[in-house]
C-alpha cells in the first residue's frame, strides 16, 4: 500500500491552523526550513524530538513575528539585545536570552535561556503573525544530518516520520541564504557567537561595539557535536582548488564555490545531499576564506567532515 502523502500548502492561514490544531508544519525560513510547533503545545513539542530522532538535551529556538512578541518568551530589554533585534530581525540571528516563566523545558532542555528569531520569510512571517505566539522549530532534518533548503529535502528526510493526518509543509520555495542562523549568547559577558552563520560574524562585532575573535571557532551551541550536518558519502578538506584537484581521483565530486560565499552558502546543502544521491566515493570541499558568510561555511564543512578527512576538526563537544 502506498502510503497517503504529507499535505503541502502555499496558504500561511492554513498552516497556522494546523499548528493550534496541535500539529508540526514544516516551514519554510531565509536560513533552512524548520520542522515547527506550537510552543505551548507539549504534546506537539514532544513530537519535534521523536520526527527529528533528536536526543532530548538538545534545545529548540523559538520563531516569532516581531521584536514585540520576543517580549512575551524572552527578556529582550538589554541594549545588546534591543540593537541587534532591530537591526537583524526579521533575519537569520537568535538570540540566546533570559526566558519568561512559560517557555516550557521541552523547548529549553531545563535551560534558564532561549534562543529566540524572527524569520525573514514572508510567507512564515504571515502565518505567526495569525497565530501570534511562538513556534518552536529545529531544521527539519534527521538528527545529526544535512539540514534541508527544499521541500524535496524535506521529503527525503521526514516522509514516513510526519503524520499525513495532522502535519502539513508550507512550501515557500528553496531557502535564500542556505546556512543556518548566527546564534549570539547574550547571557554570557562578554556576548559569544555559539555558532557562526546567516549574519557574519563582523556584523555583530560592529553592532555590537565588541572584538568577538576568540569566539570565531566551530560552533559552541549547547547540544552541538563535533560530527553534525554531515553526508553519509566520506568527506575530506582541502585548503584550495590546486590540493582537490590532486586528490580528485576517480569516483569524487569537488566542491569549491570559494568564489562567491553568498551562492556556496545557498547551495551548500544541496551539493551536499546530490553528492550523496550521485552515489560517489568521496567529497572533497575547498574551504573558503574566514570572513563574512565563511565563518558559517568553514564550520558546517568542518563538522560535515567530521572524522573523515585528512585535516581534523577542532572537537568541543
Ligand atoms: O536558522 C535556524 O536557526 C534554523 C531555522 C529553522 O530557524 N533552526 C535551527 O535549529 O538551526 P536547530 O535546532 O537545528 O539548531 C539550533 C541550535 C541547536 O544546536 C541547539 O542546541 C541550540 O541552537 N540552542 C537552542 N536553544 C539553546 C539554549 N537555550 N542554549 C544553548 N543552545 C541552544
Ligand atoms: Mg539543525
Amino acid at each position: 500500500m502506498t502510503r497517503p502523502a504529507i499535505p503541502i500548502t502555499t496558504n500561511p492561514a492554513e498552516a497556522a491552523e494546523r499548528l493550534r490544531a496541535g500539529g508540526l508544519v514544516v516551514i519554510p525560513t531565509e536560513t533552512v526550513y524548520g520542522l515547527g510547533a506550537d510552543a505551548d503545545n507539549h504534546a506537539a513539542l514532544g513530537r519535534v524530538y521523536e520526527v527529528k530522532g533528536r536526543p532530548a538535551g538538545h534545545p529548540l529556538i523559538i520563531h516569532v513575528a516581531d521584536l514585540d512578541t520576543a517580549g512575551h518568551w524572552a527578556d529582550t530589554s538589554s541594549a545588546a539585545a534591543q540593537a541587534l533585534a532591530e537591526t537583524c530581525w526579521p533575519g537569520p540571528l537568535t538570540l540566546l536570552l533570559p526566558k519568561r516563566d512559560r517557555v516550557s523545558d521541552i523547548i529549553t532542555g531545563g535551560r534558564d535561556t532561549v534562543g529566540i528569531r524572527v524569520p525573514a520569510h514572508p510567507l512564515t512571517l504571515e502565518m505567526l503573525r495569525l497565530h501570534g505566539g511562538a513556534v518552536a522549530a529545529p531544521s527539519a532534518n534527521r538528527f545529526g544530518r544535512v539540514s534541508p533548503t527544499t521541500v524535496e529535502h524535506v521529503l527525503d528526510d521526514l516522509t514516513g516520520h510526519l503524520n499525513p493526518d495532522t502535519d502539513l509543509i508550507l512550501d515557500g520555495g528553496p531557502s535564500t541564504i542556505g546556512v543556518e542562523s548566527t546564534i549570539v549568547d547574550l547571557v554570557a559577558d562578554p556576548p559569544e557567537i555559539l555558532r557562526p552563520g546567516g549574519i557574519p560574524t563582523e556584523d555583530i562585532e560592529r553592532i555590537l561595539g565588541l572584538s568577538m575573535g576568540a569566539a570565531r571557532g566551530p560552533s559552541r551551541a549547547s547540544g552541538m557535536l563535533a560530527s553534525h550536518y554531515a553526508p553519509r558519502t566520506p568527506m575530506m578538506l582541502v585548503s584550495d582548488r590546486a590540493s582537490a584537484t590532486k586528490l580528485a581521483d576517480g569516483n569524487t565530486v569537488i566542491i569549491d564555490r570559494t568564489d562567491d560565499l553568498v551562492d556556496a552558502a545557498r547551495h551548500l546543502y544541496d551539493d551536499l545531499r546530490r553528492a550523496d544521491r550521485a552515489g560517489v566515493d568521496r567529497i572533497v570541499a575547498v574551504l573558503p576564506p574566514a570572513t563574512g558568510l565563511g565563518h558559517a561555511l568553514r564550520d558546517r564543512l568542518t563538522k560535515a567532515a567530521a572524522g573523515r578527512g585528512p585535516e581534523p576538526p577542532s572537537r568541543e563537544g
